[in-house]
């Protein structure tokens, strides 16, 4: 394995002082991982000063979007140690992705490696309030100067730390989503299932039309009639019909999400009966409107389990349960939170302890 070398910050950074105003994704910390894509490998994986970077204007990515991105976290336990949460699935994603978007594939033990080096050395970034986390960021752009559409011989690979709290302002509390039904975000064939920027990018106009009627997010359909329930960009979604916990398929047009695969294996050993298929918009709504539907929820790194207590398409809106958070997703909510921050025993694996 390729030796990380760290390079010495000259100044360092003020942490936050008061931990429950982190916001999202707002401050970020002393140092990022490193390393560069060049003569064909991986070079140089370094922790480096997380300064700007210098990019020529031509820059491939800046114009054609290719780059790809993970989101994971480190959390505080109450003794004061740290963790990570299924570090090596999101290693193995972002190398799927990778593929999808003819980025170089990347040797996941040294990217944790580096990733786990860069921890220790700003483990006081990692917050101590209730809720907080570390957000761990790993990213990769394509870096030639170069305006032709094509795959690059120039890549940056790098790892930035954020303090934060809840993705939404929010927090906790449940929030509305916009059902959409004119713009879509992935297509058949397309890249729904990677990481990369054109997918949010696609999301950006539908989310500023849905913040506008006073909706968070923006639930997709799928891309090709519009019919079926896709993800809400942030996170993918649950619903609870009849007792009975129903989420999308994995169709090559969501995300594959890692705390969507911990739920559904947490639902399962609880005892809920649960279903992976298509679910078409309308059968949510004649849910709601028999009475049958009983939470809905998203989950999502940032996300963790938000509860959603209202859904609007068109003009009408359906609200689910009473408005509050529903049973069931308080106790996934507990539960998976609880193995994060090491208050319950982790019997999948899922942990690495720092
Ligand atoms: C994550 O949940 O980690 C994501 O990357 C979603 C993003 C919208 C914050």
């Amino acid at each position: 394995m390729q030796d990380i070398r760290v390079i010495p910050c000259k100044a360092f950074k003020e942490k936050p002082v008061d931990e429950t105003r982190l916001g999202f994704g707002k401050k970020f910390t002393d140092y990022r991982f490193c390393m560069d894509y060049y003569d064909g490998a991986w070079q140089d994986p370094r922790i480096e000063p997380n300064e700007p970077f210098v990019l020529d204007p031509a820059t491939s990515v800046l114009h054609y979007g290719q780059s790809i991105f993970e989101g994971m976290k480190c959390y505080r336990r109450e003794d004061g140690g740290l963790q990570l949460f299924r570090a090596k699935d999101n290693f193995a994603r972002m190398n799927r992705s990778a593929d999808r978007l003819s980025i170089p594939q990347f040797d996941e033990e040294l990217v944790l490696e580096g990733l786990i080096k860069l921890l220790n050395i700003e483990k006081d970034w990692v917050p101590h309030a209730e809720g907080t986390s570390l957000y761990i960021r790993p990213t990769i752009i394509a870096t030639d100067p170069f305006l032709g559409v094509g795959a690059g011989k120039n890549y940056k690979f790098y790892i930035i730390l954020a303090p934060s709290g809840a993705y939404y302002a929010s927090g906790l509390a449940p929030v509305g989503i916009y059902v959409e039904d004119h713009y879509v975000r992935a297509v058949r064939g397309g890249f729904g299932f990677a990481k990369t920027a054109g997918n949010y990018a696609a999301s950006i106009k539908a989310g500023e039309i849905a913040k506008q009627r006073g909706y968070a997010q923006v639930l997709w359909l799928d891309g090709v009639e519009q019919k079926y329930v896709e993800e809400v960009g942030s996170m993918n979604m649950c619903f609870i019909i009849d007792g009975v916990i129903v989420t999308p398929e994995l169709n090559g047009s969501i995300l594959a999400g890692i705390t969507r695969d911990s739920i559904l294996k947490l639902c399962k050993e609880m005892g809920y009966k649960v279903e992976e298929r298509r679910i078409s918009i309308d059968e949510v709504f004649e849910a709601a409107r028999a009475g049958k539907l009983e939470e809905a929820f998203g989950t999502g790194t940032a996300a963790v389990v938000s509860p959603v207590n209202a859904l609007c398409r068109d003009q009408e809106e359906i609200k689910i349960g009473d408005g509050n958070i529903g049973p069931i997703t308080q106790k996934l909510y507990d539960t998976l939170t609880g193995i994060q921050f090491g208050k319950l025993e982790d019997t999948h694996n899922w942990v690495m302890r720092l």
